[in-house]
């Protein structure tokens, strides 16, 4: 099927009929995730999948029980780290590892994340996500639909950014209009959210990313979206 100019909900028709039950949603229960929960809702029933770091808001986890209930259609599957890798890391590294360096915190995504991530796609032959454009420099170089790898196997998959091109704004219109249920933590001025220790609320005029890993310069990014281009830092922790 060409893609280009579809709508996103044709976009998600397709996935849905091209890859069946081998496709599921990577959902964070952000916003764009919700939005993307509510339009697949409307197709039938799908796949998802969430990365249960074990460090996140209980916001998070009170919607994630909000949304199971509120979508039957969703067959939600919850990934957890792998408890051997957690306990070494922490036991070498300390609870809040992410704090002492740069290092320290892509070895707790890798361990609480891209592990996880890994096995879930494994069973996968394409994945979809919230991300959009406007998030970070990075973003606004992927596309719709993308060949992607998964980050530990290296095996081909495709990934598809149903909602690369919604603004913000837009998102938030689909959720009033349809009155989608939302991480009570957006009313706090947490417009991206992620771990509880590494995301705290921004300021009015700040990036909207700017309360992810705030004591981090630059990066911007865990890991869950860079591997394409090879920039995925492994531990030592094993
Ligand atoms: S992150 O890489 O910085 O953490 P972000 O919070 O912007 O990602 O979310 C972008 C997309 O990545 C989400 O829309 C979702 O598809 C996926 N994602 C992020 N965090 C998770 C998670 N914990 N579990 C599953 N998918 C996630
Ligand atoms: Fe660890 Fe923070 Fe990464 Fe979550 S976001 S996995 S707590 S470093």
């Amino acid at each position: 099927m060409e893609l280009v100019g579809k709508s996103t909900t044709e976009i998600l028709q397709w996935a849905v009929q091209q890859f069946g039950d081998r496709v599921a949603l990577a959902c964070s229960f952000g916003a764009e995730d919700m939005v993307l929960i509510d339009m697949l809702s409307r197709l039938g029933k799908f796949k998802a999948f969430t990365l249960d770091t074990g460090r996140l808001h209980e916001e998070t986890y009170q919607l994630m029980a909000k949304a199971t209930r509120r979508y039957p259609q969703m067959e939600l599957h919850i990934m957890f780290p792998d408890r051997a890798a957690v306990e070494q890391m922490v036991k070498e590294k300390g609870i809040n590892l992410f704090y002492d360096s740069v290092e320290n915190r892509k070895t707790c995504c890798y361990v609480r994340k891209i592990e996880p991530l890994s096995r879930a796609l494994e069973g996968l032959d394409a994945w979809m996500t919230g991300v959009r454009a406007d998030q970070t420099p990075h973003r606004a170089t992927m596309e719709v639909v993308e060949n992607d790898v998964i980050p530990i196997s290296k095996r081909p998959i495709v990934k598809i950014n149903p909602l690369l091109h919604w603004s913000y704004e837009q998102v938030w219109e689909y959720i009033r209009a349809n009155q989608v249920p939302y991480n009570v933590l957006h009313d706090r001025g947490f417009p991206s959210i992620g771990c509880a220790p590494c995301t705290r609320a921004i300021e009015p005029g700040e990036d909207l990313r700017a309360g992810r890993w705030w004591w981090e310069q630059d990066n911007k990014e865990c890991g869950l979206h860079v591997t394409a281009q090879g920039d995925l830092v492994r531990t030592n922790v094993t």
